[in-house]
């Protein structure tokens, strides 16, 4: 491709993003990078919809700084985060900002440094956050290049080295910003609408967009669990999970089935990462070993699982939201 061809190809998608891009999301207008770390961690796994709607605000309100968070308790920051999932990015959040309560530091390396954050994100906090000409990947991104440069089964790698070739240097933010939203609303894993897409002309997937993009097998796991349910003085009993994907959250006590049987309160199923799980609730009459007392009415704040909230609702009806119990 002459050099006049690949600058007229970066222009378009320049213009596309002026008129269709995702302009208004507040992440994407604002100077503070703090705002632009915590964006992109909670996007990771959620999407924008939900981190617009139900936390992105409220985890700012409460924790306006680097420094305010890395004050907070953790189970606070679980609270904020609570429902969200993958509670580990918030873990990693908190660590992270009592690393660097002064600021963040301004380099990709030295980001990397950071817990949680690993090259998508570094390189996210660089270009929106810092305005720096560097290239970012993610999983749209990333499918947007391969089709668009007709590479199949291609390595991370070498994906970044295609995004850094790409990479338009006189507006760099605007250009990551546009190849990830085109990714997000036009050059679709199913059925991409390549007849709107800017970058239609030189793409060499545009004919056969599925050979140049395949979807992971998910590979699902079942699991049955069974949880009991113990409320003494408006009190209930939690456990802090010290293991998998509720690390150091309160849950409630795992228990052995066969012993409760007569006192089911119900199941429901629950679809976590990569598990698909059946959920089955009893009362408990004795109270379980080790258990932390948390008073019913601040569990909210306590920073609890969608799960654990599906699991308290069958308890007694009660619905467990961020506004605290509601009957
Ligand atoms: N804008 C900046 N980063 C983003 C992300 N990860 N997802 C959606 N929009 C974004």
């Amino acid at each position: 491709m002459s050099k006049s061809h690949f600058q007229s190809t970066q222009n378009k998608l320049l213009s596309w993003y002026e008129i269709h891009g995702r302009k208004d999301l507040p992440w994407r207008n604002t100077e503070n990078v703090y705002h632009v770390y915590v964006s992109e961690v909670m996007l990771q796994q959620t999407q924008v919809k939900r981190v617009l709607e139900e936390y992105y605000f409220q985890f700012l309100e409460k924790f306006p700084s680097l420094f305010a968070l890395a004050q907070a308790p953790l189970e606070e920051v679980f609270g904020m985060w609570s429902g969200l999932g993958y509670y580990r990015r918030a873990k990693n959040l908190h660590a992270s900002a009592k690393l660097c309560v002064d600021g963040l530091p301004q380099d990709l390396k030295s980001l990397q440094k950071l817990p949680g954050v690993g090259r998508y994100t570094a390189s996210a906090i660089c270009s929106f956050g810092y305005a720096q000409c560097v290239s970012v990947v993610d999983t749209n991104i990333a499918r947007v290049l391969a089709r668009y440069f007709g590479e199949e089964d291609v390595k991370e790698a070498f994906l970044w080295e295609l995004a850094d070739g790409f990479l338009n240097s006189s507006n760099p933010t605007s250009h990551n910003l546009a190849l990830m939203d085109l990714g997000a609303m036009v050059c679709l894993p199913k059925s991409p609408t390549c007849e709107v897409c800017p970058l239609n002309e030189a793409c060499q997937g545009s004919s056969e967009p599925d050979k140049y993009y395949k979807t992971q097998k998910k590979n699902y796991e079942n699991k049955k669990l069974h949880f009991g349910v113990c409320v003494k003085d408006g009190k209930i009993a939690m456990k802090r999970s010290h293991k998998g994907m509720y690390k150091d959250m309160l849950e409630l006590p795992n228990i052995e089935s066969s012993f409760y049987e007569k006192n089911l309160l119900g199941t429901f199923a629950h679809a976590v990462t990569r598990y698909r799980l059946e959920v089955h609730v009893y009362s408990l009459n004795s109270t379980p070993e080790d258990v932390t007392w948390v008073a019913y009415e601040t569990l909210h704040e306590a920073g609890i699982s969608s799960m654990t909230k599906k699991a308290l609702k069958l308890y007694n009806g009660v619905k467990i939201s961020a506004e605290g119990v509601q009957n």
